[in-house]
């Protein structure tokens, strides 16, 4: 994701990377030094409230927003017990996010950064966002430059490393990835009170990485799992994507709706909230090629009900364009019309 650098941050870069050339003593503070003379200016927080809010008003997701609100609790004890000069529990604010593509992982780290920095435990509660490439470099070396740079950048936010287990291949080949994980342990201790690490990917995965490396799996103690949308809470994603751009379902479209959720393959790569999203998208494709082929009529003179309305072939159309096929009509409604 393309964040706008400040010129102060390169130059706080530059500085704490000659430092480290030069291995002078005490170089390793140059870094919060410089950071904290320039460039590390706090934005201010969302109110917690708001954030929860979003937070609540995702659908399903009820064991993921419990463990939020738990996390985010437990802080803020913390924060009254310092206030009233008891010591604090120090605990590890790092987490593990286990779960298929399409689960809600980003959307909820983008939520817990902003609840993070609400709570006053990070100063700016931004999310950056990397995957094995944003930390790898090619050649020797160049790995902890890479790791360094984006570790930096997500200082006093959330760093989230995607499909972290890519750091770790198995197969043990010679690799730049370890590197990387070694590096982020070191930055992770050096800015424990700057940094908080999300760690996500297919729970299989996960577990195979956590275990490449002791101190990974010491510093990421908590697990948070995403599990797979059921197919109402699929349905009630794709209703609110209505609702909210203000679009409509003809009649017989949402039966063809719940027939393609239905009809996708539970397995790891089903997509998820990612596939509803899409179908949506490409429903609104199929619509605006179908009203473009309206024969005699113009798309300037569409009324309010035709630019709403998406049909029962704009939703089959959509899902055919991603390759889903939906679901037999279940016996029970066709009986249904039957007997009525
Ligand atoms: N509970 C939810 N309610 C509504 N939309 C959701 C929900 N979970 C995910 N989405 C949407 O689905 C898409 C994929 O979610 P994302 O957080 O990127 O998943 P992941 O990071 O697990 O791959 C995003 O567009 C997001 O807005
Ligand atoms: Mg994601």
């Amino acid at each position: 994701m393309a964040t706008k650098r400040n010129p102060l941050e390169e130059l706080r870069e530059t500085v704490a990377h000659l430092a480290e050339q030069l291995k002078l003593p005490g170089s390793d503070k140059m870094d919060d030094l410089v950071g904290d003379l320039f460039g590390g200016r706090p934005t201010p927080a969302r109110p917690l409230a708001e954030v929860q809010a979003e937070l609540d008003g995702l659908i399903g997701l009820e064991s993921v927003k419990e463990q939020v609100r738990a996390l985010v609790a437990l802080l803020q004890v913390q924060a009254r017990r310092k206030a009233h000069g008891l010591p604090e529990v120090a605990t590890s604010q790092h987490l593990v996010f286990l779960g298929n593509p399409g689960t809600g992982k980003t959307t909820v780290a983008r939520l817990l950064a902003e609840m993070y920095h609400a709570v006053g435990l990070l100063q700016k509660g931004h999310l950056v966002e990397v995957d094995r490439s944003g930390l790898v470099g090619q050649y020797v070396g160049a790995t902890a430059i890479k790791t360094d740079r984006v570790v930096r950048r997500a200082l006093d936010g959330v760093l989230f490393i995607d499909e972290a287990y890519a750091l770790a291949p198995e197969d043990g080949r010679m690799d730049f990835g370890p590197e990387a994980i070694e590096v982020l342990l070191k930055r992770m201790e050096d800015h424990r009170h700057r940094l908080v690490v999300i760690v996500a990917g297919y729970p299989r995965l996960m577990e195979a990485f956590l275990s490449s490396n002791p101190g990974l799996h010491s510093r990421f103690a908590r697990e948070i799992t995403f599990p797979d949308y059921s197919l109402d809470a699929l349905h009630a994603i794709f209703t609110r994507m209505l609702v909210q751009h203000e679009y409509a379902l003809a009649p017989g479209a949402d039966e063809m709706l719940r027939r393609i959720l239905a009809g996708l393959h539970t397995n790891e790569d089903s997509g998820n909230a990612r596939f509803a999203r899409t179908l949506f998208e490409q429903a609104l494709n199929q619509q605006a090629l179908r009203l473009s082929r309206h024969e005699n009529r113009s798309l300037d003179t569409l009324d309010r009900d035709d630019v709403m309305t998406l049909t029962t072939d704009d939703i089959t159309g959509a899902a055919a364009a991603l390759g889903a096929e939906p679901a037999p009509e279940t016996q029970p409604s066709r009986w249904w019309h039957w007997l009525t």
